[in-house]
């Protein structure tokens, strides 16, 4: 049995990872401030898996209470979702960026060495890419830091540099950087999903709002892209088969591998028009839209090349986009107003 450390364990992707570690068998601990999250999605855990998941509401930037967290769990692994991640915010409010994002990571590398805990999975994001010289992307392809759009996704980018450089001292840490390509859809159950607080930033959430009759229309942000119908296009990966690759991200670090970086996302890319159909069948629902201009930052495509994971984690994304849909819509129509 291994003793999982998960840091933003009650947000959208920590409470599906915490849902998949308990089925395989982990004893996991969440430390989250709550500040995007209520622990209502824990409970919901709790119940779907019949198991107790033992819960500090302790902020990343309290470096004490972090402490007294390592000091009653002998972890073995750490997994850290804790960050904040709203693009057009990280640009009005750059400073809380970095503070929360590299210093609260910073915190937490510092506990973990001070317990001698060793192995350490990182949520990064597609969004190091910047803009892609060439698709699909691979762990290979460039990440210039200039050519992030934003500080959210700069303060990422940094958080990875931090990590080689505290491996490249302490070559005994092992250390997953999994770059994340679009997270979409929920549990099968319903019962947990994406619960974004006021109007979503990212297309899914905001078309199963429009769906369920909570937003009138959607914004296209742009139909002019070099893109086969002029939208943009990314690479949609369902929320539980990235759950999924976080149980073997754990499993590979038993392995001693030092750093290893993976990108997690189906390697297809789908247009923003051929998402509002897939959602429309889902759902049964009409989706009104209006052509929008592009938005400040977007790129016209990205998708992943996910073969390295499939060779080294045994991973692959096998839930496809009507799967996405339709649980999405499952857990938006369940629970029109999220967990409140
Ligand atoms: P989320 O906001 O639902 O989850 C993040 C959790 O971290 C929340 O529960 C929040 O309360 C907590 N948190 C934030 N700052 C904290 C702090 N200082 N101390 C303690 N807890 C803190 O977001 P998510 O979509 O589940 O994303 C999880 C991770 O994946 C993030 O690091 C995010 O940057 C990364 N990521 C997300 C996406 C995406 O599209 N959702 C894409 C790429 C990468
Ligand atoms: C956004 C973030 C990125 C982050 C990622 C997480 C920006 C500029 N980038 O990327 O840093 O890592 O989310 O998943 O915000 N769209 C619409 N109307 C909408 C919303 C989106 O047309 O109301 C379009 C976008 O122009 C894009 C596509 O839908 O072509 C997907 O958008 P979104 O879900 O926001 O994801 P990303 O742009 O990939």
């Amino acid at each position: 049995m291994r003793r999982v450390l998960v840091t933003g364990g009650a947000g959208y992707i920590g409470s599906h990872t915490c849902l998949e570690l308990l089925n395989a068998g982990f004893e996991i601990t969440v430390v989250d401030n709550l500040s995007n999250s209520t622990q209502e999605s824990l409970q919901r855990v709790s119940t779907l898996t019949g198991k107790e998941i033992a819960f500090f509401e302790v902020d990343l930037l309290d470096a004490r209470g972090l402490d007294a967290v390592f000091s009653k769990g002998n972890f073995e692994t750490v997994i850290h979702f804790a960050a904040l991640k709203a693009v057009g915010e990280s640009v009005a409010q750059p400073l809380q960026y970095y503070q929360n994002n590299v210093t609260g990571t910073v915190n937490l590398c510092q506990a973990m060495q001070k317990h001698g805990v060793t192995d350490l999975v990182f949520s990064s994001s597609a969004t190091v890419y910047g803009i892609p010289k060439s698709l699909p992307l691979t762990e290979q392809s460039e990440t210039l830091i200039h050519e992030v759009t934003n500080p959210y996704g700069r303060s990422k980018l940094m958080v990875e540099f931090v990590l080689k450089d505290w491996q490249t001292a302490f070559p005994s840490m092992n250390i997953a950087l999994l770059r994340y390509f679009n997270p979409v859809g929920a549990h099968v159950s319903g019962l947990i999903g994406e619960d974004p607080s006021g109007l979503p930033n990212n297309l899914l959430p905001y078309v199963s709002q429009v769906a369920v009759g909570k937003l009138e229309k959607l914004g296209v942000f742009g139909d002019d892209y070099e893109t086969s119908d002029g939208t943009g296009v990314r690479d949609y990966i369902h929320v539980v088969d990235l759950a999924v690759g976080h149980v073997l991200a754990v499993k590979k670090l038993s392995e001693n591998p030092g750093v290893v970086i993976y990108n997690l996302g189906t390697g297809i890319g789908y247009s923003v028009f051929q998402i509002i159909a897939a959602f429309e069948e889902a759902s049964g629902r009409n989706i009104p839209f209006e052509i929008m201009p592009r938005r400040a930052g977007d790129i016209a495509a990205c998708f992943a090349d996910p073969s390295l994971a499939k060779r080294e984690l045994g991973w692959t994304a096998n839930r496809g986009i009507q799967e996405m849909c339709v649980d999405g819509w499952r857990w938006q129509s369940n629970n029109p107003n999220g967990y409140s």
